[in-house]
Parts: structure tokens; sequence; C-alpha cells
């Protein structure tokens, strides 16, 4: 009898179960979620607005284009909505032509996913790795990352800010990537899925690459992870080749509700945007105060030096039901808690459970 025809190599893969049935009767300070914060207005419209015919009507994605295209000053097709970040850098895998070359340079670590995608597209990650640097967020080798590109690359993918070790690429920088990978033909895409803390973005230069993609997601600073939207932006060939991908909807009618009002209400972004500033600046007087570590990012989260006490903080939030993890996945940072941010009102039990871990 001959083997069914599935792709070999996906039966090796791994993928974790969620574990859990609910998160939702924790503190959540461990996937960069938002935590509440719409206005009562706000999300009593949308709500509102939201009758049996949203769910009977296949999804009107339209005036998001529209809306995009205006926001970013760029043509409408230069846009596809993706099911998150995540959808967005799926789709930036399957329009490379790995025929040409099977390496993708990535960041390690980084967002989970690429990792996962590189296994399902049968592809080699180049890892280019960061430097423990003590009291300060790790050091990337940007010139190490630009040696990395090579007529077998087909793919750069930088998260800028990258997750999880909060750290920024600054724009020169970025220009002599995307530079270097144009030269063998190379796409970069740059996932600026925390873009609404970090305020900075290379978007704007899509019209000037045709090599350069952009990931955005409206899980972060929007806070809409539970609806699964986002989207990709490109010129040229990859925009086309990235529409083509489109499925027959991108995304449900109940996510472009809310996306497309939350869009409209700029400062619903921007005062949780500076909430989460508050609240860094909390714990980092917090940390200051008692003579503990602190590291700040760009995004919405930050780095807390527990010590010798991390074993005991961690139990201690397990117990407390507050989800949060420690290191980095680089060596030296094993003794640092990294914190979601969450508005400072939510912290209280966090900063409990740092006293209650003891000496
Ligand atoms: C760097 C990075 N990229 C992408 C994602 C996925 O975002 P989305 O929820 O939009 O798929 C995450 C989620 O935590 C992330 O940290």
């Amino acid at each position: 009898m001959t083997s069914i025809r599935v792709k070999p190599h996906l039966g090796a893969i791994e993928r974790p179960r969620a574990g859990v049935d609910s998160r939702l009767q924790s503190l959540r300070l461990d996937k960069n979620e938002r935590m509440g914060g719409y206005s009562r207005e706000l999300l009593d419209s949308v709500l509102k607005s939201i009758s049996a015919e949203t769910l009977n009507v296949y999804p009107e994605p339209e005036p998001i284009y529209r809306r995009l295209a205006a926001e970013h000053n760029l043509p409408i097709e230069s846009f596809l909505l993706t099911h998150g970040a995540d959808g967005a850098i799926r789709t930036t895998f399957e329009i490379c032509d790995w025929s040409r070359g099977n390496e993708v340079v990535c960041l390690d670590p980084t967002f989970a996913m690429v990792g996962v995608y590189c296994d399902i597209f049968n592809v080699q990650p180049v890892l280019i790795g960061y430097e423990f640097r003590g009291n300060a967020l790790p050091a990337l080798d940007v010139e190490a990352m630009i040696r990395a590109i090579s007529p077998s690359t087909s793919l750069v993918i930088l998260a800028n800010p990258n997750s999880p070790t909060g750290t920024l690429i600054e724009q020169p920088d970025l220009e002599r990537v995307i530079a270097a990978a144009g030269e063998v033909g190379a796409l970069v895409l740059i996932d600026e899925t925390y873009y609404d803390f970090s305020g900075f973005t290379m978007a704007s230069r899509v019209a000037a690459h045709d090599n350069l993609l952009i990931a955005r997601s409206l899980s972060k600073g929007m806070g809409l992870a539970g609806l699964r939207i986002g989207y990709l932006i490109a010129a040229g060939s990859a925009a086309r080749a990235a529409f083509a991908l489109k499925p027959m909807y991108e995304v449900n009618n109940v996510a472009l509700q809310f996306a497309l009002a939350l869009m409209d209400r700029s400062e619903e972004i921007e005062s949780y945007a500076a909430a989460i500033k508050g609240s860094q600046s909390s714990l980092s007087d917090y940390c200051r105060a008692r003579g503990i570590g602190f590291l700040p990012t760009g995004a919405n989260f930050c780095y807390i030096h527990t010590g010798a006490r991390t074993e005991a903080i961690l139990q201690l939030c397990q117990e407390r039901r507050i989800l949060i993890r420690a290191g980095m996945g680089i060596r030296g940072y094993e003794q640092w808690l990294r914190v979601s941010l969450v508005p400072e009102e939510e912290l209280k039990p966090f900063f409990d459970a740092l006293e209650g871990a003891g000496d």
C-alpha cells in the first residue's frame, strides 16, 4: 500500500495545546495583551451595532481598506487584512519563492511562530542571536545579520520592537538590512506588532523598497487579540502576490466593526498607550526605590531583576493566579521576570506577590 499524500515533514512538528480552558480569571501578565481600558461609549456603540445581520452577511472589509490607505497615504492595493500579525507573517512565508533559496534570516529569540513557519514551510532559519549586557536589554549584532544575508536567503524577518527582547533596530540599520536583502532579491518583513507603544514604523518606506513588507497587529494597543485581526503592508509585486493569497473573506465582521470604531477614535489607543507608559514608570520607581534592576522597553512589557527570589515569586504568582514568565531565552536573563504592562491599578496583586516572596 502507498502512503497517503501528506507532506511527511509536517508529522515531525510538535505544536503545544493551550493547556488551560481559560485565562480569564487570572491576572494576565504573560502575553502582552491589553487589559480593558475602553470607554463605555465605544464598547456600547460597537456592541449595539452588532446584529443578527452582522453574523448573517459575509464580511465587508472595504471601509477598513479605505481607512488604512488614507491613514498610511498608500494605495489601497498595498494592504491585506490578515488573521493577526501572525497571519501577515504566514502570508509572507507563502509568497516567498523558496526555490531560489531556502534560508530565513531571523532574530533569536523572537515571536515563536517564526520558527514554526520555518518548520511548516520546510525552510532553514539562520538565527541571529543577542548578547547578554548585564543591566541592559540584550545587544543585537546588526553587522552579523547583514553578513548572514546570502543568495540562499529568501526572507529576512525581524520584529521591531522584538519580543521577548524588547529591543528596537533603528532606521539607518534597517535601511542597510533592506538594501543587503534587496541585492539578493530577498524579502524583508518588519513585524510592527508593538507599534502602538513604540511609535516607530517603517511603513512609509514600502513605496521605496519593493522587497519590504510590514506586519501590523490590532491585538496589542488596540486590544483585539481575541478577534484575530492584523494586516500586511507592501508595494508592487509583493503586495500583488499577498493579495492573490487572500482567502475568500480575510477577517470576520465583528473584528471589522471593532477595528473601524477604534481606528476612528485614536484617542482610545493613545490614552491606553499613555497609561501603559505610566505603569512602566511606577514599576521603575518601585524597583529603583528597592535597588532592583529594571529594564524598560518600547513595547508593553518590561523586565524586573528578581535574582535569587525568582522561583519563590513565580510560585507565589502561580498560587495567586498571576500569569507571568521568567527569562528571555537568552543566557544571563534567567532571573529577570518579563512583566506585561497593564494599567497600574491592575498591578496591585503583582506588587503584593513581589513583596510577599521575601528576601
Ligand atoms: C513580535 C510578535 N509578533 C506577532 C505577534 C502575534 O500578534 P497577533 O496577535 O497580531 O497575531 C506577537 C504576539 O505576541 C508578537 O509578540
